[in-house]
Order: C-alpha cells, then structure tokens, then sequence
C-alpha cells in the first residue's frame, strides 16, 4: 500500500517510488505538512512538526496558541485568517469578507485514481499503478468544503495533486484564488530552475539561488506562452545532472498559470503552484463544486537527469494517450518553410514526389489552404478548402500525395478569427472583446469565444467536416497569438473573470471531442512555435511543434531545455534549410538535432540536389532504427549548449542492452584535446559494441573512464555513437 495512515498520530504517509511525503492532522485540525524526500522508512514522523508559536507579528488561532499559522508549515494555506503568505485558497462572502479558516473532517484513501472533469489530468494503465489520498477539510462558516487530493505513484517518484472545492452553504462564494498544491519546505537552501524564452528561443534553462519574497514564474496571456514553462525545479545548490536533491513540479494546464516560491521570514520554501490568480475570480453557488489543474510533483536523489526520467516516463505512459502514444511517428515532411502562404496542389505534389524518393511518411500542408488566405492579413475561420487556390479539390490533392506513397496531414489555427473572414463578418460577436472597446490585434486576428458553446460546435462541426471528407492521418493545431479583451458578453457581470479560465475547458472540451471522434488521427500541437507547450497539450496532442527557429544550433538550446520535463517523443523537430539569420550547417548536423524529437523536415524538397536526397534517406533509414530508443529509452543530459560549444546527450533503452550517444560540435577547436564524454545509464558490468567504431568497451568504463571523440576540426560537427550490448 502506497498511503498509510496512522490514527493514533494522525500522520499520513505517501510513499511514491523511492520518495515520501508525510503530513499531520494537528489535534485542532490543521493540516500540516512534515516531509516531502527521499524515502523513509519511520511513520512516526510527528516530531518533524514545525508549531512556529510565538513569533512575533504571526498571529495564533484563537483555539490554538501554541501554534501560527504564518509559520507553520501547511498543507493549504488559506488567506485571511493570520497566514500572511501566499494563500492556496481565498474566497470572498456575499457581504464581502474575505477569510477562510480549513479544518480536517474525514478521509478516504482510494485504490486508484480518480478522473478530473473537463481537464486533461494523469492517468493509470492499471488501478494497482497508484493510490489516491483524499483529505476533506471544512470551513463551516463559509459552507466551503476542499478536498485535497494527492496521487501516489507506486513504481515512480511522482505524486500529482489537486483539490476540489465545493459550496456546501446558502451563500453564493466568489473563489479568488484556487490553487492546486503547496508544498511548505522548512529550508530554503534551494537553487530554483526554470525555463524562459521568447518566441524563436523557447524553453531557455535559468539558474537562480532562492530569495526572501518570492521568485514567480507565471502567464497572465492565457495560454501557457513562450516566456515562461508552468514547470520549475527547486535543487540543493551543488546538485548537478547526475547528483544531489531535486523537486520537480509542473502544472497539467494550458492556460494563465502561477509557479511560486516564497521564502519566508524563518527561513521556509513556500512552493504553490496553480491556475493563477491574476485576474480570476469564480461564482461557486450553492452545491457547485470547482476543480482544479493537476500538479504534478517529481523527486529525485539522482540530480536533474533524475526529474526529467520520472516525467518523461509519467508523460509517456500516463498523460500521452490514444494510438500513437507508443507508435512510432511519421517521418514528416510540411511545407511551411518551403513555400510560407505560396503553393498549390501541383507544388506540393512535386514535394511528397521528392520526399517518397527520400523514404518520408507524410506530407503536411501548412497554412493557406483555406477560405481566402494568401498572407496573414485574412481568412482564419473559414475552414473551406481554397479550391481556387489549390487548383483541385482537397480529396483529388489527399490521392495524388498518397499515390506517390506519401500520408497526409494538414494545418489549422481553430481558436482565431481574421477580421477579414466570412466568419467575423457573420458573426462578429464570436470573438472575444469588450463591447464599446476597439479590438487589440495579434498577427492581424482575434480570438474566438470559446466560453460560448455555438463557438466550440461551430468549430467541432467545421474541423469534423474537412476530416471526414478524405484520408488525413495528421493534424497540426496552431495558435499564433494570445488572449486580450478577456471578456464575454454571453455570461452575467460577476462572471466576468471566469473568461480565462473557462476558454481554457472550452478548448479542452473541443479537443476531447475531436480524439473522440477521430482515433486515428495524430494531432501535434503548436503555437507560433512552442508557445503552449505544457503537460495539459500534450493530454490531447502527444507531440508539440518546439520552436518556429529552425536552425540546428540554436535548436540544441532550445531541446536541451525542453527536454528537462517533456518527453524526446514529444518535440516536434525537422530538418530547415538555411533558414533563420542565414546560418549554414551540414545536413548531417540538422538531421542529428531532429533526430532527438518527433523528426521530419521543413524544406522546399524541389530544390534539393540528388546526393543531399540521398542522405536523408540515409538518415531516415537511422532514424527508424534508433526511433524506439529516442522516443521510449531512458534521457541523460551530458554537455549543455548553455555552457560551451558542446552538446552531448544519450538515450538508453529500459534493459540498458541499447544505447545511442549524440554529440554536437558548434564551433571545431583545432589545436584542443579530443573531448572525452562520460557516459551515464549504462550497466556497469555490460559489454557494449560502438558501432562503426570497431571498438568494445564495458559500462563501467564508459560511464567512469568516458568515451574519447574525435576531436572536431569543422564548425557544426556531429556523431552519433550507438551501442548495443554484446553477451559474454
Ligand atoms: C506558426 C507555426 O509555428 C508555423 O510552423 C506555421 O505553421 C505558421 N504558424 C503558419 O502560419
């Protein structure tokens, strides 16, 4: 049993892989939090209890002066009632107070876990996978009941929290902040890791020492954005890749998002995590209930690499779903790069005839297919095919790209509305605005209403139409700009600010919807890029576009910080051409960078001269042999293009018999030492063969001793090294 609960001390204990996380009801009933670490084996935790009675200026509970709630360590912290932290939970009365005070009442540990309505959430594949601890607290005056839910992986490090609010009173509750966890550490010797970015330069990784007040990570855009992920580590100072404590934490949500942590006055780590309250407020009535995001929780003794294994594994196995979360991808090749809004049937007939003389799965056609779309300036919303445009329809297209051997997949941007469309002039109240108000533009569009539901069937109906007229195997969802005039005129004046939040169900409700109703089809998500790459996408979509920047090194930064918490699988990647600010690398080099993601390419393939035809073919031929180990092994992290000319990472298969090391080479050093990279993941006493490399060498020595490589003498230089166990 992974969740135990001792009566006499009132302690909870979780234990999730080779983790714990303990907490007590005190005898006034307070929750408060013990320990969250590596695994221990004692229950009787109680003297970890931190009261923080007697400090001066933290209030005490009128019931409990021995204790403040300002210094104590809790579980949910609730504004205005003497906390004066960052509260988990605030509610506003009717008559406009605004306290809450959470008491325990009763608890229930289920064997397996429950779903979350309306939101992506972890899943199990086998109820015996995980247990759940649900811990109902109550404030009686308010009528406010909160369930806190906590879900104990077994065989990983992971428990994911949220929490369920419901109104059990007379009176009408206005929730201002709702959080979905909060984890009260008592130290704050913490190095806090995040990733930030801009759009061409997503996922960037920043190192920063915790500070007294509070470090914040959070969107106020909408969605989850370019600038900041809803994923942090907090890390002992000295821990590195391969060593020392780490907590992960990542929110199962697309849209505005708070990540923050608060060292407080003693010396605390408050780390809170959730929809943010910035802008929000929620009518809970009379016997509503209001769910949460999930949060997921990773430890690791083993350093950073040891988060990024636990979520990679959770996020394939249990967030991922439907078909093609286990099968191997297509090679694609879309034609955005290669033709922008300029194409017809004939061009891109032309590309998959190049790409079947390459071995490519698929063609994808990108934006302009549609409506009347010849640039950016119009069209979005009128998802009829541009036979004009295409010079045929999309079905005679769909069979012409097929009979040259190709699949194909195709683009759409659902959740926008060009001004210039027939939709806007139909039906100009569909996108969000504030009446009265002009429209702030983003890449001349506006956003639709998603709160509105003739919006979502308009939306399901029109995409359900153009998938269902012919053979489409993908889809990719764009979404090129972020939510201004957050407002529906559709809903009453004090659900005003339930906008933000509500877009974000509508939309999931749309993409639940169209897995429903089309299996088969394998969508990839994308935002200008990888604006909205965050774990509740990738419930709906299990491959996200990672960066409008194509260019192979600046790739290598952008992977290497996405790769801390989402999947290799994930992470839409192709090989560009000379593309962003004219920077020439050798094709083996783009093909190496894609190779570690989704793979495919982004060119115009007419163009291309037989020979470079020829080795992408080649390429294509390593990438299906080594697709299982990227896409399912084990990630280690080995040199950081943060931190040099190098980059170096390695996937290893389960059963550690396999193994393929990367490594690349930005600007050649001539007079320097070859590089000797130390491996990591292997078994130490196994024998492995380096292909191609007429060499054999046991895990202990590659991991210790290190692998040599050939000292790079070019610029954008790069190997792949594999590895394969030999018996005896
Ligand atoms: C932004 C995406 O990231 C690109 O790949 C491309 O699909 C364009 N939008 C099309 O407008």
């Amino acid at each position: 049993m992974a969740i135990l609960f001792d009566a006499q001390t009132q302690i909870f204990q979780l234990h999730a892989g080779d983790s714990t996380y303990a907490m007590q009801v005190s005898p006034e009933g307070y929750l408060f939090h013990l320990y969250y670490g590596k695994h221990v084996s004692d229950s009787a935790l109680g003297h970890l209890e931190v009261l923080g009675g007697g400090a001066s200026f933290s209030p005490n509970p009128a019931d409990a002066p021995r204790l403040s709630l300002d210094t104590a360590l809790l579980e949910y912290p609730c504004g205005g009632t003497g906390d004066f932290r960052r509260p988990a939970v605030q509610v506003l009365e009717e008559n406009g107070a605004s306290g809450v005070q959470l008491h325990y009442v009763s608890h229930e540990i289920l064997q397996g876990k429950p779903a979350l309505p309306g939101l992506p959430a972890t899943y199990l594949n086998d109820p015996a996978q995980a247990d759940t601890l649900a811990v109902t607290l109550a404030d009686e005056h308010l009528g406010l009941r909160v369930t806190l839910y906590y879900c104990a992986f077994a065989g990983q490090n992971a428990i994911t929290r949220w929490a369920v609010l419901q109104n059990t009173g007379s009176q009408r509750l206005e929730l201002r902040s709702i959080l979905s966890a909060c984890v009260d550490f008592p130290g704050s010797d913490f190095d806090m890791i995040s990733l930030h970015g801009a759009w061409a330069r997503e996922r960037y990784v920043e190192r920063h020492p915790l500070f007294h007040g509070g470090s914040t990570l959070q969107s106020r855009r909408g969605s989850s954005g370019h600038q900041l992920n809803p994923f942090a580590i907090l890390c002992a100072k000295t821990a590195t890749e391969e060593q020392g404590e780490a907590y992960g934490f990542h929110l199962v949500y697309s849209g505005n998002f708070l990540l923050d942590a608060e060292v407080s006055q003693m010396g605390g780590t408050r780390l809170s995590i959730g929809v943010n309250p910035y802008d929000f407020a929620w009518q809970l009535l009379p016997g509503e209930n209001f769910t949460t995001p999930e949060a997921v929780l990773a430890y690791s003794g083993e350093g950073l690499g040891g988060i990024t294994r636990t979520l990679h594994r959770l996020y394939r196995k249990n967030l991922c779903r439907g078909a093609w979360r286990d099968a191997p991808r297509p090679i694609l090749i879309n034609n955005w790069e290669a033709t922008y809004f300029n194409f017809d049937a004939d061009k891109l007939v032309a590309i998959a005839r190049q790409a079947a003389k390459a071995d490519i799965d698929m063609l994808v056609m990108d934006d302009g297919w549609f409506g009347k779309r010849e640039d950016d300036q119009s069209g979005l919303g009128d998802w009829f095919v541009n036979e004009a445009k295409l010079g045929c329809p999309l079905r005679e297209l769909v069979e012409r790209v097929k009979a040259e051997g190709l699949r194909f997949g195709i683009w759409f941007e659902p959740e926008m509305i060009s001004p210039d469309s027939d939709l806007f002039r139909a039906h100009p109240d569909w996108a969000l605005h504030i009446p009265g108000q002009s429209r702030t533009l983003g890449r001349n569009q506006c956003v639709l209403n998603l709160t509105l539901p003739a919006v979502r069937a308009y939306l399901i109906e029109q995409l359900s139409a153009v998938l269902e007229s012919t053979d489409i195997s993908y889809v990719k969802w764009d979404f090129n700009r972020n939510l201004t005039e957050v407002f529906s005129p559709a809903l009453p004046a004090a659900q005003g600010r339930e906008v933000w939040h509500r877009y974000v169900l509508g939309l999931y409700e749309i993409l639940e919807a169209l897995n429903v109703r089309f299996p088969q089809i394998l969508f990839e998500s994308c935002s200008g890029g990888g604006g909205r790459f965050d774990p509740g996408m990738l419930y709906y979509m299990p491959q996200t576009w990672c960066s409008d920047n194509t260019d192979a090194s600046e790739r290598l930064k952008i992977q290497y910080g996405t790769s801390l918490c989402y999947p290799i699988a994930s992470m839409g990647s192709h090989v560009a051409a000379i593309h962003q600010g004219g920077r020439q690398t050798p094709l083996s080099f783009r093909g190496g960078v894609a190779m570690a993601g989704t793979f495919g390419y982004e060119l115009d393939l007419t163009k291309i001269p037989p020979d470079e035809i020829l080795e992408m073919k080649q390429m294509n031929r390593n990438f299906r042999a080594w697709q299982k180990l990227t896409a399912q092994g084990d990630f280690y992290r080995l040199r950081s293009p943060f931190e040099g000319e190098e980059c170096a990472w390695m996937f290893v298969s389960e059963d550690k018999r396999e193994a393929l090391v990367q490594y690349f080479r930005l600007r050649g050093t001539p007079d320097a030492w070859p590089p000797r990279l130390r491996l990591q993941g292997l078994a130490p006493d196994a024998l492995y063969a380096l292909e191609g490399w007429n060499r054999t060498l046991h895990g202990d020595t590659l991991m210790h001793a290190g692998l040599v490589i050939p000292n790079p003498q070019q610029d954008y230089t790069d190997y792949n090294i594999h590895l394969k166990q030999v018996d005896g």
